[in-house]
């Protein structure tokens, strides 16, 4: 493993050297892919848009590296979520493919989080592999801001300075008002 993101380094390093179009057609290859079955090494996920001379090119945007691997996708367990391991459909929808594994975190709960009612777990959670702790699609609190006005949660005291949300709030369910822990 960790060769092999002395050789990303390297090629990265590499990279900067060429072209944009070049580096971006490179990039695309080695990162817009899902690993190969056996691969599901650490890649650094892109973001990519950028004007090139009239030509819609894309730049990568390097983000956090990944370092946070789901278990199933780590042992490419490709088909207890796909229906085979090369088809992109899924075998269950929403929270019912992910409470095939986990335990059902809302069934005692007096009060669900809206998307987690609406099984739109992976609003939050990348399914696959991620960056941020949690396997969670983008940090904390920055997450939430998707969602929420990031204002309107300022504006309201007990949230001065507050930035670890899941301090107080569990993201998921809770018997108690707004979700408090
Ligand atoms: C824990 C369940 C789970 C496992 C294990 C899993 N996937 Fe997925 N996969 C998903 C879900 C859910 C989506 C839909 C993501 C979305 O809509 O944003 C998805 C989407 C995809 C896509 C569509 C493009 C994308 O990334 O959104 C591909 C390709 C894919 N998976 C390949 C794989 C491969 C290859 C493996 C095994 C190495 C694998 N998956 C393992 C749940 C899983
Ligand atoms: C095939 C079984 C399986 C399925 C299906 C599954 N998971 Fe997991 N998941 C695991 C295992 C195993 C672990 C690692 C042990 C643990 O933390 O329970 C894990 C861990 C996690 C973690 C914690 C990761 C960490 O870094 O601490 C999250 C978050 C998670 N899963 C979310 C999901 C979501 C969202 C879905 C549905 C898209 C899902 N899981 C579907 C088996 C599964
Ligand atoms: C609003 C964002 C959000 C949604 C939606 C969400 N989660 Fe999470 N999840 C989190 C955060 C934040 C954590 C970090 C740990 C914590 O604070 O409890 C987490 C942690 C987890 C964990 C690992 C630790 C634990 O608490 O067990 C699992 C497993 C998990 N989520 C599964 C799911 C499943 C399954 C769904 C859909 C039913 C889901 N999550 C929906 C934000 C979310
Ligand atoms: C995918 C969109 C989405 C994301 C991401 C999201 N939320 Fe929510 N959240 C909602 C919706 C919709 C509601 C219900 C409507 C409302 O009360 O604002 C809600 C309600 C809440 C409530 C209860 C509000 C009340 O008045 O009862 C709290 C607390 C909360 N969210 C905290 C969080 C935290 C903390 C995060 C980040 C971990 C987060 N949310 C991420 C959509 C989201
Ligand atoms: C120190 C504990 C604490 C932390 C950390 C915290 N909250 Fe809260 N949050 C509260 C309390 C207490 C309430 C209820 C306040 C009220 O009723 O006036 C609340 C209420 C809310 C509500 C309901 C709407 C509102 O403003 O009353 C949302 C949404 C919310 N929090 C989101 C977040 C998000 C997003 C974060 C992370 C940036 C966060 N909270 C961090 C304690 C906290």
């Amino acid at each position: 493993m960790i060769r092999r993101l002395f050789v990303l380094f390297f090629f990265l390093h590499f990279l900067n050297g060429c072209s944009i179009q070049a580096k971006d057609k490179l990039l695309r290859t080695f990162f817009d892919g899902v690993p190969a079955p056996g691969k599901a090494s650490p890649i650094v996920k892109g973001e990519h848009k950028q004007e090139n001379q009239g030509v819609k090119t894309e730049k990568v945007v390097p983000q956090a590296p990944i370092q946070f691997i789901h278990q199933p996708f780590l042992e490419n367990q490709c088909d207890v979520c796909h229906d085979t391991k090369s088809s992109q459909k899924l075998v269950l929808k929403g929270k019912e493919l992910c409470f095939s594994c986990h335990d059902d975190f809302t069934k005692d709960k007096k009060i669900a989080h809206y998307p987690v009612s609406e099984g739109a777990c992976i609003d939050c959670h990348d399914p696959h592999q991620s960056g941020n702790k949690f396997i969670l699609k983008e940090a904390l609190p920055k997450i939430c801001f998707n969602c929420h006005d990031e204002k309107e949660i300022r504006a309201n005291v007990v949230h001065e300075g507050q930035n670890i949300c899941n301090d107080c709030h569990n993201p998921h369910a809770s018997n108690e008002e707004k979700l408090l822990k």
